[in-house]
Parts: C-alpha cells; structure tokens; sequence
C-alpha cells in the first residue's frame, strides 16, 4: 500500500488560470495521497495580473517560477517549454495538472506527455470551432495529449469523443472557476468600495454597467476596436460604463489615439482590478459586457445579464441555460441588445449543473481513485 505522496505539478500562468488552480490545491492539500507542486510560468508577471491574485485567492507562493515573460507567440510556448523541463525532470511527478487554454497549458502538456508523465487537464472540451482563435489552438492539443479530461459541461464530453477521446478519459466534474467565486463572495470587495476607492463619482454605483476587452480579434484590430469604443461611448451617455482594461487594451487604446473617448465622459477607463474588486464590481453591475471566456462564467453563475461581443464561444451552456446573449461586435446589434435592457428584457437563466463549488473536491477523488491505485 502506498503511503508516500504522490507529486501532482500544477501549472499556472496567466490571469485566468489562477482562479482555477486556487480551489484545486486547497483540496489537494487535503489529501492524504497526493502533493501539489506549484509552477509559475511566469506568462503574466505584474502584480494587477498575477501576484494580486494569489493574494486575494489564498494561494501559496510557487515553488518554481520560470519568468518567461511576455513574447511572440512561438517565443513564449518554446521559452515554456525550455524552462518547465528540468523542473519536471527534478521533481519527477506522478502527473502534471495544466488548466484552461492558455501557451503555459499547452507548452507543459507536451513536455510532460514526451516524459510519460500523466497529464491532467481541467476546463477541457470547451470549443469555439474557431481556428483563428490562439486558445482554439490550445484547447484542442492539450485534450488530445491529456489522460485525464475534466470536464464543466456535457456539451465538452461530447466534443472530445467526437474528437476520438475515449469516455473512459473524460470525466465531468463541474467548474473549479466558480469553486473561487462561491468561496471568495463573502469577501468581495464591495462595488461601493472600488468606486470610493478609485474616486468615481458615488452616484454611479446602483447604475453602471462594466465592460471588459482584450482579446486580439477585438482590441487588435483598429476598425473593430473603434467601432466598440464609439458604440460604447453612445451607452455610456445613458448608462455610466466602469472597463478596467488589459494592458494589450491599454496599449491599443494609445496606438489608435482613443484617449478622447474617455475624456469628461461617463466612460470610466480602469486599470486591470484584483480579483476581489472585480467580484464586487460584477455583482452589483447593471449588466455586463464583455469578450472573456471567465466572464461570461462568472456573469452565469452570479445571475447578471452578460452581452459577449464575440461572434462565438466555447462556453454555450452560458447561452442556453445562463445570463449570456452573443451580441458579436457590430453597433447596430449591441445598441440593439441595448434597447432591450432599457426595456426591462433582461435575460435569466440558471446555473448550470455542477456548478455548485465542489468541482476540485471531484476532481481530487478522481486523483485519488485512479491514478494513486493505479500506479
Ligand atoms: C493571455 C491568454 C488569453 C487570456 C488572457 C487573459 C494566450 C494565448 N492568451 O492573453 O487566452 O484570455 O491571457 O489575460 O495564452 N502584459 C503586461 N503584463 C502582464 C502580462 C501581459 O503588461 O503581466 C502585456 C504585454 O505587453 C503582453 C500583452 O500584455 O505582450 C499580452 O499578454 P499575453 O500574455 O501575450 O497575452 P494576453 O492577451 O494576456
């Protein structure tokens, strides 16, 4: 009988992996067989995107930091993978667990395949169907190297097995994102709070909406990220608009000269906020628009209506059974979408199953079940 525990590297790298790695190791420190060994690639690096974070989420420091930083593309996957290596080759896991779609996901999944060490990977089967997407890319290689596939929807196990993956590999456990959320309500920096807190005028706080863009089909191109920002603008002369922005957003906004948007207006430009004041933002919002994939979780599990101005997503159990409304990124749609909010028709849904705030535990007693006896 094993008594020893055995390693499980966990990986985090970007903003929206650390939400869902936080649940996982607190319920991995529990167990009795199993060790989490956390790695930081390092993928975002300033404290607004990632040591905030493990503040306020309660995660432990790293235990290796591999600062790749940021970098093209194919820079940033190969420097990954350059540095994970002899961190995989030191600790010699049982398994390495890589979350969501990121470069860090699936750079230390190929590593770790090529050394025959398990690997586990949590949010998997989500799919745009949209190639151009960098995390379409992402998603769909770390499912087809991974030997354990956990899923937060149905929708994903039929994906992966239309994909080839055997259902013995697929596992649906529910989403360790609102695992973080339901844990961290009861400390969410209040709406009223952040409005003090970054000088906003205090009669906007019953009455805002909040916006946030980075991906790089929106803020990248000039001409869809004008249009945004005007049509947005219009709302704003109606309905305050609060959007902390990225810093690819902030630097777009700068390149394509937009500053003026947010000049004496009611469009309040924001800093990248910590995740605490993010959540009370959320709650108390009017409604939200947005291009994250989080967002559109977090909006579904809090019940605020969510207009995502992408013309896809990969998390469609937000559409058919949550709070969110694909929008796209044309004006007329979004003023459209606009219209009927001012008409009181406001989409409700429901949370989807097993989003309940106890996916990590499912997740560790897989661990536990079938890799530790397994071995
Ligand atoms: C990455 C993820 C994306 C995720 C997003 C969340 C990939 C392919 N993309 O995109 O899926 O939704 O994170 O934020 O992995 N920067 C900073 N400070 C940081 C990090 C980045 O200033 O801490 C700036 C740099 O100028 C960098 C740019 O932001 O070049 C973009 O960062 P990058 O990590 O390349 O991609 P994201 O857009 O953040």
């Amino acid at each position: 009988m094993t008594t020893r525990k055995e390693d499980i590297v966990i990986i985090a790298g970007a903003r929206p992996n650390f939400m869902k790695i936080a649940p996982i190791i607190r319920a991995m420190e529990k167990s009795p067989l199993l060790r989490p060994r956390l790695v930081h690639t390092g993928q975002h690096y300033d404290d607004s995107m990632s040591g905030s974070f493990f503040r306020e989420l309660g995660i432990p420091a790293p235990e290796f930091d591999l600062k790749v930083g940021s970098g093209t593309h194919a820079q940033q996957t190969a420097e990954i993978m350059k540095r994970i290596e002899p961190v995989l080759d030191e600790i010699s896991p049982r398994a390495i667990l890589v979350v969501g779609d990121v470069n860090s996901t699936v750079a230390c999944a190929l590593v770790a395949v090529k050394k025959s060490i398990a690997v586990l990977h949590v949010e998997a089967g989500l799919r745009s169907f949209d190639r151009a997407m960098p995390e379409e890319i992402n998603r769909v290689l770390t499912d087809q190297i991974s030997d354990f596939l956990f899923t937060t929807e149905r929708e994903a196990n039929d994906n992966l097995m239309r994909e080839g993956l055997g259902a013995e590999k697929i596992y649906f456990v529910g989403n360790v994102m609102v695992d973080s959320l339901d844990y961290s309500l009861d400390h969410a920096i209040s709406a009223n709070q952040t409005i003090v807190d970054l000088k906003l005028p205090q009669n906007i706080q019953d009455n805002y909406t909040l916006l946030t863009l980075h991906r790089p089909s929106n803020v990248d191109d000039e001409v869809i990220f004008t249009c945004l920002i005007k049509t947005i603008s219009k709302i704003s002369q109606t309905t305050p608009v609060l959007f902390p922005a990225h810093p690819r957003t902030i630097s777009s906004i700068k390149r394509f000269k937009l500053e003026s948007y947010f000049e004496g207006s009611n469009f309040y430009l924001l800093q990248s906020l910590s995740y605490l004041s993010m959540l009370g933002l959320l709650k108390n919002a009017k409604f939200v628009m947005t291009d994250s994939g989080g967002l559109q979780e977090e909006t579904t599990a809090l019940g605020v209506p969510c207009y995502t101005l992408r013309d896809n997503t990969e998390r469609w159990i937000t559409v058919t059974q949550g709070t969110n409304t694909m929008v796209g990124t044309r004006s007329e749609k979004l003023l459209n979408a606009y219209d009927d909010y001012c008409q009181g028709n406001l989409k409700c849904g429901v949370r989807p199953e097993l989003w309940d705030g106890k996916a990590a535990e499912r997740i560790v007693k897989v661990l536990e079940d079938s890799l530790v006896e397994s071995k």
